[in-house]
């Protein structure tokens, strides 16, 4: 144990929070509560006080009920993010997917690729357009998130929408970019692709996850889509409810219309 540098150790409360930290991040669980499914939460087996220290700091929520607090945790956005920061620098693993891909917003340059996945993902009466993929790209690169493959430095997948006060899904918002409002209280999904060798490996389940997460910290309201009937099952384990049959006639198919609350 010679040469350890005295100054550069972290003093022993800050080594319990960011162990706990990182700790809940890679044990947490998918939560089956109604109304926040694509929430994570954390058993919560650690230091009152430093959990106290972890709230105030807004890493982690601790839901109260008439009893007390309960026996779990949520970890914030903010609380993800440090927890991955400190898994980097304390060189250790993050959960498969998180090690494998990159979650981010697309570059411009990355529009031509993600029209190239549509295609391969969807026939043609339902692809976006190349022209309109670019579009919505540059106008709204806020809400496509994209997984680039660490290896190949190449999409894998991703997840567009465009933002909007409008409560219903129309097919315009296919078609139309400018509809975009980036102040818009809701989200309208127009397209979740993952490329055929990435499939059923749960990154399609993590995009949404990321991107439900993201918009309900920007304080979005509501997230609503419109899938075939074999999708239905898919989207409900994702949080979403089905609203039934939708007003859209995309390519010529029939649509359920299913929406995820965020904020109320
Ligand atoms: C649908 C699609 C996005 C799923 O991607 P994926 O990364 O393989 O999905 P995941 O591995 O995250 O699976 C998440 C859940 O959805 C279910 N699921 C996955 N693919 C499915 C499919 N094609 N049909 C129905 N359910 C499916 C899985 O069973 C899984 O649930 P489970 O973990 O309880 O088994 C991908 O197959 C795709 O791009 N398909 C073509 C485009 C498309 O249909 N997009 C959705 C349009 S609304």
């Amino acid at each position: 144990m010679g040469n350890i540098d005295k100054d550069s150790k972290k003093d022993y409360k800050k080594a319990i929070e960011e162990l706990s930290l990182m700790l809940m991040y890679l044990t947490r669980t998918q939560d089956q509560n109604e109304y926040c499914k694509y929430r994570e939460l954390s058993w919560k087996g650690y230091d009152f006080q430093m959990l106290e220290a972890l709230e105030e700091d807004q890493m982690i929520i601790q839901p109260r009920s008439r009893r007390g607090y309960d026996q779990y945790l949520y970890l914030t956005e903010q609380g993800r993010n440090r927890a991955q920061a400190l898994l980097e620098e304390y060189g250790l693993c993050d959960k498969d997917l998180n090690e494998r891909f990159e979650f981010r917003n697309i570059r411009s340059e990355e529009a031509e690729q993600a029209a190239e996945i549509e295609q391969i993902c969807f026939p043609p009466n339902e692809a976006c357009a190349k022209s309109t993929m670019i579009e919505r790209a540059a106008v709204a690169p806020d809400l496509f998130l994209v997984a680039v493959d660490r290896e190949t430095g190449k999409l894998a997948g991703f997840l567009n929408g465009i933002a909007t006060d409008e409560y219903l899904f129309r097919d315009e918002f296919f078609t139309d970019a400018g509809l975009h409002d980036l102040a818009g209280n809701n989200v309208m999904l127009l397209g979740l692709d993952v490329l055929p060798e990435y499939r059923r490996q749960g990154l399609a389940r993590e995009i949404v996850f990321r991107y439900l997460r993201r918009e309900q910290a920007r304080g979005r309201k509501k997230v609503t889509l419109t899938c075939l009937e074999s999708k239905v099952k898919m989207y409900t384990k994702m949080g979403f409810c089905d609203r039934g049959i939708s007003g859209s006639a995309w390519g010529g198919e029939q649509w359920h219309e299913m929406d995820c609350t965020l904020n109320i």
